[in-house]
């Protein structure tokens, strides 16, 4: 029989995207979230809604009991890296604490069997390797990403204690909309992409780009852009094959690196206009270049996703459009 699937996050972008592939598949999906950077309208209708806080055990502990939900996946998070610079305490406390509060009471109960975990590229802070993999030694800058690599460990710990299997996903760069159009960004991401359709929405095509001076083939920041209906369905196929009290670390991304001048020349493409560029300085806690090595994923799935940028970027315009109903947009 299918375990009941908890979703933490599940009203922000990935963990709507998730719920959907979910129960097209026919799972049962609760998902709670407090709706701080999330949204009511990406809540998938066929799913249980709970608005709680994953600090709040008592409540988090009671809706894992009655629901029997004894996979999770736990995406709520707080991930503005910049932001994570100014109020590193607010992430410890979200992200590291939240984390403990979600599987302490829970994991010593026995309700758990599996936590699918959403990390990120950024817990392995500056790297000198072309493609980094799973065993390159964690160093993070940012708050944001010490927060998850901290995470990271109390899983692996609450794991091996209490007997239940852990995957930890480090997300690269993730972009693009449910191929439908059942959910997207919604909220003031500062992502680079939601950053140029929001601009081009309201015909302001212009970008600031933090830095063009970096050791790169252009100056600006490399990163792998992974698309989300790639990375909801990597999320499932995990599951299916992570077996009992299994623990890995999995790299998400597709082993290919773009600058932020690359994005923006695509999208530029896509919608069929140039873009102005200001080049402003560089951010606190903003990496030179990172490109995940994904072959651990590809083995542990059997599977290859390979993305298709362009079809990301024309996905994320539609999604915007349709958020935004009534723009100019080409
Ligand atoms: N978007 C990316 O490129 C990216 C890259 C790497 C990792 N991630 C990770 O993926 C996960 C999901 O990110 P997203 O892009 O969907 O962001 P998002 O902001 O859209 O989603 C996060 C969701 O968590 C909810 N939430 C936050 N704190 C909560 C709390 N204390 N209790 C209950 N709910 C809470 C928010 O309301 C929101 O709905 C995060 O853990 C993030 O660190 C994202």
């Amino acid at each position: 029989m299918k375990d009941n699937i908890l979703i933490t996050g599940g009203a922000g972008y990935i963990g709507s995207k998730l719920s959907y592939d979910l129960t097209d598949e026919g799972f049962n999906v609760v998902v709670v979230d407090n709706l701080s950077t999330g949204s009511k309208k990406l809540i998938n209708p066929k799913v249980k809604f709970i608005k709680a806080n994953i600090l709040d055990e008592k409540k988090i502990f009671s809706v894992i009991k009655k629901y029997k939900t004894k996979t999770i996946f736990h995406l709520a998070a707080s991930l503005d890296v910049n932001e994570s610079m100014i109020d590193p305490i607010k992430y410890y406390l979200n992200n590291v604490v939240g984390t403990e509060s979600l599987i302490k009471d829970a994991s010593k109960a026995n309700l758990i069997n599996k936590v699918i975990f959403s990390s990120t590229c950024a817990v392995y802070g500056d790297v000198e390797k072309k493609f980094v993999n799973e065993t390159q030694e964690c160093s993070p800058v940012s708050h944001y990403g010490k927060s998850k690599f901290l995470s990271e460990i109390l899983l692996k710990n609450y794991s091996k204690k209490y007997n239940f299997s852990v995957a930890i996903l480090r997300y690269f760069n993730v972009i693009g909309a449910d191929k439908s159009l059942r959910s997207g960004i919604i909220n003031e991401s500062n992502q680079l992409v939601k950053k140029l359709n929001r601009n081009a929405i309201k015909k302001d095509y212009e970008i600031d780009i933090y830095g063009n001076d970096y050791n790169t083939k252009d100056g600006t920041c490399i990163r792998d852009y992974i698309d989300v209906n790639d990375l909801s369905n990597i999320h499932i196929d995990v599951m299916k094959n992570l077996k009992k009290n299994q623990r890995v670390i999995l790299n998400c991304g597709y082993k290919n690196g773009y600058s932020v001048n690359d994005i923006v020349d695509n999208f530029e493409k896509c919608i069929n206009h140039k873009i102005k560029r200001n080049i402003k300085k560089r951010r606190l806690g903003d990496i030179e270049s990172i490109v995940s090595n994904n072959i651990k994923l590809t083995k542990f799935i059997r599977k290859q996703y390979r993305g298709d940028l362009i079809n990301s970027l024309i996905n994320s315009i539609k999604w915007e459009k349709k958020i935004k109903k009534g723009s100019k947009l080409k």
